[in-house]
């Protein structure tokens, strides 16, 4: 299966996804990265892929007259590598409906919370306001909210009274090794074995 990942930063969950395929092998894993799309330039995510060798594109939103136009671009530079999969790893733009017309059902985001529970861009920060004990992260389809399709997968991260003490940052990464192996299981059953939607049930035979 051919997977497309878009970034917007570090690419940590790029990398957990380049590194599952280079130690198994495409055959076995079952897909291949055959792009990396970011919307902003100099980011590390940009980087990992280039070392592993895989093309990238950059759609900046303010390189467009209008948002619909980004989503437009953003479509067709991820419709040329003819994904069967794209994975949403970080990337913090909201897809408009020309995107989801054409990839929703197969398009996978990972979120650094335990959905619904604190959707948006500050979800880690959020559940720690809110004082819960337990966060995590969640592997879902994008449908047209925000954080709000079919979820695939979840993983659980205990709250640490030290977390409190950097608005996150530790517990950020705390879910974020959690959230790369979840990603790496998830998107390789997927390509394996196929999946279903069902509503709001994923079945993965
Ligand atoms: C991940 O936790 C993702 O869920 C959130 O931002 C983080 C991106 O990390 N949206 P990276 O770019 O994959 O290292």
């Amino acid at each position: 299966k051919r997977l497309v990942v878009l970034v917007s930063g570090s690419g940590t969950n790029l990398q957990a996804l380049l590194d599952a395929i280079a130690m198994r092998g495409t055959a076995v894993y079952g897909a291949e990265i055959v792009a990396v799309g970011a919307d902003r330039t100099g980011i590390e995510g940009l980087a990992r892929a280039e070392r592993a060798g895989v093309p990238t594109f950059v759609c900046r939103v303010k390189d467009y007259a209008s948002r619909d136009e980004w989503d437009t671009a953003l479509t067709e530079a991820t419709a040329a590598y003819e994904p069967d999969l794209v994975i949403s790893a970080g990337f913090m733009k909201i897809v408009g409906k020309e995107f989801l017309a054409r990839f929703g059902g197969r398009l996978v985001n990972t979120h650094p919370a335990l959905l619904p529970s604190f959707p948006g861009a500050h979800g880690v920060r959020d559940a720690l306001a809110h004082g819960v004990k337990v966060t995590g992260c969640t592997v879902h389809f994008v449908d047209d909210g925000v954080d709000t399709g079919p979820i695939i997968a979840q993983g659980v991260v205990d709250v640490r009274d030290e977390d409190y003490e950097d608005e996150g940052g530790a517990l950020h990464e705390r879910i974020k090794e959690v959230e790369r192996r979840l990603l790496v299981e998830v998107v390789g059953r997927l390509a394996r074995n196929g999946y279903r939607i069902e509503g709001r049930k994923v079945v993965i035979p």
